[in-house]
């Protein structure tokens, strides 16, 4: 581990306003450490409605195999939906979505939300769909992918959501490993006014994945796709169907019953199957929202994420309805076709809550004040950020351009892993910008050196936290014991994050980047390993490596090491060729932005790729041990 440079002494106190206001005024005696997180929790499960109270809050008697709320019988679904259709709050929006090309509105009150998740719902049945059952899901950013995923958990089937920009290569290794024998996606999605034909990937993918017995096809490009009668359904035929209507029971689960699983990039090989269950996810979903957000009834909260990402699971869909807010979803990004796309929806839906990445911030600054200039921003109350550290120029961009030195930013760390956020500011305690704030309620974390022992304030080492939370992932669905060795065993005990980060003399936590062989590009996660296959199924390559180097927009990009084989020879077609092949072959967003050939690769004697080594040459700085290197 480096000695880093001295932490920013940059620090922004809330406006006294928003800290009056804020639910939660004195952070610290409730956070800190001498703080019963059982208790905690427990009494946040109880704001929420069971069907049956649980015997047990914490049942560690298997840890690492933690598990919350034991005995309790609940249903997401029932405290994300049924509970707000009795009363005023059945006719309140539960969701407001907007086209790409800002023409088409479609809002769902909580009542007309419950219509459409059940007759979704009432279809998968038909389609012979129940408890414990995978469903693979791959659709753009629009209603129809909230509806899907809430029916599936409606039933107790377990949703498994691929982000529609995956390549029929990965879609087909997430049908397989998830043995989904549905798959719902539409016919295409828009992306920048252009037409991304998903059915045609999902073809792809299927013909490779024998367990898939149905497709429910949603319309949406109107693009002409090929139909498999036998296998193929057009969802707006099925929903007229008699079997669509009428009323759908939400099942009695137990806590502990399965919600979702969703595939995150590790250090090696395939992508790991993360696994979120019923009680526990949502009392952390619905708690951490709450505090941090200071979610209120009238809000309108905009959590820009796509529903592929475990940002758009918690925060654009289960946590916003948990509390009873209303949720805002855009199907298109945040500059076409101008600039100003975002903040003229603020202006015209009233935004509240704006929750984005720093990768989005960074791109929309480029662009210049003008932009958000024009528009009335006034209805921001808070700003959020997640996905990777906000450099302190972004932070005070946000800060002071789109939320007018009003709205504090609460920059949360988590991970797919963790379900809900961790590390994090909260509206009342004075920011530091550029740090991920202090460990939620219940949460302590530490930063360790390779020996386990914490190390002094200021320096760099590794982030574990010590305490379970109820939203944390039980399992890697089929391989528990890559569970166990990936989070638990390096410090036994304490979860391992994967993050390098230092800790302030005040508390404040400071995340520095991955410490394993994952690179965040714009905020998504990718693995070296997944790109280097990627590179070496084209026939043109012997071998690759991949690493992350700092990139201006998107924190990091991918440099790619590429040898290739006999016969072939470097040149700038065969350049794009290889970054067109990984777009295809894995997905837009892991294109490399330098591909560079080379005749060997640095290895170990053992033949690992040594991308500490490469990253090293590639920053100009000194290659540190490199004794295991093999240099014949
Ligand atoms: O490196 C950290 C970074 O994103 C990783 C988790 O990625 P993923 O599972 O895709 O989840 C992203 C959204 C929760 C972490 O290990 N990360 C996430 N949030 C932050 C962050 N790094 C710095 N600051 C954050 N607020």
């Amino acid at each position: 581990m480096t000695q880093a440079p001295d932490l920013p002494a940059d620090i922004v106190t809330p406006d006294p306003e928003t800290a009056a206001g804020y639910r939660i005024p004195d952070w610290d005696a409730v956070a800190g450490p001498a703080a019963d997180f059982r208790t905690f929790w427990e009494d946040r499960a109880k704001e929420l409605e069971w069907y049956e109270p649980w015997d047990t809050v914490l049942d560690d008697s298997d840890a690492p195999f933690y598990k919350w709320f034991t005995g309790g019988k609940v249903n997401i679904v029932h405290n994300a939906v049924d509970r707000w259709l009795v009363g005023p709050t059945r006719n309140k929006l539960a969701l407001i979505w907007v086209s790409e090309d800002g023409k088409e509105t479609r809002t769902f009150s909580y009542y007309s939300l419950n219509r459409e998740v059940m007759t979704w719902a009432n279809i998968l049945k038909a389609m012979g769909v129940g408890k414990g059952d995978r469903v693979t899901i791959y659709l753009p950013r629009i209603p129809e992918i909230m509806f899907a995923m809430l029916a599936c958990a409606k039933l107790g089937a377990v949703h498994s959501v691929v982000f529609a920009g995956f390549s029929s290569d990965a879609l087909k290794e997430r049908i397989l490993d998830s043995e989904s024998r549905l798959v719902i996606t539409a016919d295409g999605s828009w992306v920048n006014g252009k037409v991304f034909e998903l059915k045609k990937i999902v073809d792809e993918a299927v013909r490779h994945a024998p367990t898939v017995e149905n497709v429910v096809v949603v319309k949406r490009t109107g693009t002409e796709v090929a139909i498999d009668p036998l296998r193929d359904h057009w969802f707006g035929d099925l929903e007229t169907l008699p079997i669509a209507k009428g009323q759908c029971a939400t099942e009695v689960l137990d806590a502990e019953d399965p919600l979702y699983i969703l595939y995150t990039s590790g250090s090696t090989g395939r992508p790991k199957a993360i696994l979120h269950t019923h009680g526990g996810y949502m009392v952390g979903t619905y708690t951490t929202l709450k505090y941090v957000f200071d979610i209120r009834d009238e809000d309108r909260w905009w959590c820009t994420a796509d529903p592929g990402w475990v940002t758009g699971h918690s925060y654009l869909v289960y946590g916003p309805l948990l509390n009873g807010a209303t949720t805002f979803m855009f199907e298109g990004g945040p500059t076409y076709p101008y600039p100003n796309r975002w903040w003229q929806l603020i202006e015209y839906y009233g935004i509240n809550i704006l929750y984005t990445a720093p990768t989005a911030i960074r791109s929309l600054m480029r662009f210049g004040e003008a932009w958000p200039n024009r528009h009335d921003l006034s209805s921001l109350r808070l700003l959020g950020s997640v996905g990777e550290p906000i450099n302190p120029e972004a932070w005070h961009w946000y800060h002071r351009v789109i939320g007018k030195g009003r709205c504090p930013i609460m920059d949360t760390w988590w991970q797919t892993e963790t379900g809900s956020f961790q590390i994090t500011s909260v509206p009342s305690m004075p920011l530091k910008p550029g740090s991920g704030g202090k460990p939620f309620f219940g949460q302590e974390a530490e930063v360790l050196n390779e020996k386990g022992e914490p190390v002094p304030d200021g320096q760099e080492g590794f982030l574990v936290l010590k305490n379970p939370w109820p939203a944390m992932m039980r399992t890697l669905y089929q391989d528990p014991e890559r569970y166990v060795s990936t989070y638990w065993s390096t410090y036994p005990g304490k979860y391992l994050t994967g993050d390098s980060a230092r800790k302030d003399a005040d508390g404040y936590f400071w995340i520095i980047g991955r410490t394993d062989d994952v690179i965040k590009v714009s905020g998504h996660r990718l693995g070296t390993a997944e790109v280097e296959s990627a590179f070496v199924s084209h026939p043109a390559v012997a071998e690759a490596a991949a690493i992350g180097l700092p990139h201006e927009v998107k924190g990091n990009m991918i440099h790619a090491y590429v040898v290739l084989r006999v016969g072939y020879a470097p040149s700038e077609d065969l350049e794009d060729e290889l970054r067109q092949h990984i777009s295809q072959h894995l997905s837009p967003i892991a294109k490399p932005d330098h591909i560079e050939f080379v005749d060997a690769l640095p290895k170990t004697r053992s033949g690992k790729i040594m991308r500490r080594v490469l990253r090293a040459r590639a920053l100009g700085l000194p290659e540190g041990d490199t004794s295991t290197m093999d240099d014949d």
